[in-house]
């Protein structure tokens, strides 16, 4: 626990944030067509809204202002929520259950999941151009932004974790590549929230080289805390069904290693992630807590 600073409070007054700027962005009303309905619900289903939150707080880390980055933040999630609503799908995962509730293809149907998917994908990008540009500066950092989320979340990143993920499905990989996975499949969107939030905070050179390191470590660190929920989390409190990695033959952290030895792994991670923020000050608190939280969390 980090001293002196409430998280709960904090993590309460960030989600508020995003679920509102979100809400407004989509506008869905009864009369809404059934592509915004189905956007609407996996994005407003109860996800923990981790990467804008780490965005915002890397922000403040540098002496920045969190709302002023509220759309950089949103776009990030809307990104986040199109790969959770693909990755259920039947081709992928088949899941049945996310955030709580039945996943977007389940409640609507496959075709109209998928095209929800690719929805979310591209109004991130519209909302992170549609930015009101105070002056170059500004406007080249929210261009630098929109490059890095597209290679993170693109081939580069996301996507070739994803495939990844399936193809060595049912087949032992060794550490290092699953570490390699794990980095390009859900490392490499934190680490482009956390980058995102310190260049538009105003972060020099320097500091933004601490926050890589500090997301690199956290980035792991959220992986293999996900495998070990899959392992021996509660399915009503993670609002996803436990048991499937090993059911589908994924290779992960407690299947190399054991369930302790990723435990101290994971600390060992976050030790790491909380040297590297040694130099800051205070208003990086909050990202010190959130370091904690990624493993003590149950969901
Ligand atoms: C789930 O991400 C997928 C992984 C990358 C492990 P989160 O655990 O952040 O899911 P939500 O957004 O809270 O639902
Ligand atoms: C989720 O990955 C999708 C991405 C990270 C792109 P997983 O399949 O490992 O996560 P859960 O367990 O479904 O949330
Ligand atoms: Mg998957
Ligand atoms: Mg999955």
């Amino acid at each position: 626990m980090i001293k002196n600073f409430d998280l709960n409070s904090y993590l309460i007054l960030k989600r508020k944030n995003v679920n509102a700027f979100i809400d407004e962005i989509l506008n869905n009303t009864a009369n809404s067509s059934r592509i915004v309905q189905a956007m609407h619900y996996s994005l407003m289903a109860g996800g923990k809204r981790i990467r804008p939150i780490l965005c915002m707080a890397a922000s403040e880390a540098v002496g920045g202002n969190a709302d002023d980055i509220l759309p950089a933040a949103c776009a990030i999630e809307m990104l986040h929520t199109y790969s959770l609503i693909h990755d259920d799908l039947p081709a992928m995962d088949n899941d049945d259950l996310r955030r709580g509730k039945p996943t977007c293809h389940v409640a609507f149907d496959e075709a109209t999941a998928i095209l929800a998917g690719d929805a979310l994908l591209t109004l991130a990008f519209r909302i992170l151009s549609s930015i009101n540009v105070i002056d170059d500066n500004t406007s080249s950092n929210w261009l630098k932004v929109i490059h890095k989320l597209s290679f993170a979340a693109g081939y580069n990143g996301m996507i070739e974790g994803q495939m990844r993920d399936m193809a060595s499905e049912g087949s032992l990989l060794s550490l290092e590549k699953l570490e390699d996975m794990h980095s390009l499949k859900t490392g490499a969107l934190i680490e482009a929230s956390i980058f995102s939030g310190a260049l538009l905070g105003g972060g020099s050179p320097k500091q933004i080289d601490q926050l890589k390191i500090y997301a690199k470590n956290i980035g792991l660190a959220f992986q293999v805390a996900d495998d070990i929920l899959n392992v021996e989390g509660d399915p009503a409190v993670m609002g996803k069904a436990a048991g499937t990695d090993n059911a589908r033959g994924k290779t992960t952290y407690p299947s190399i290693m054991g369930l302790n030895k990723s435990k101290e792994f994971a600390k060992k991670l976050i030790h790491n992630a909380l040297q590297a923020l040694d130099d800051f000050d205070n208003n990086s608190n909050s990202l010190r807590a959130i370091a904690c939280y990624i493993i003590e969390r149950e969901r």
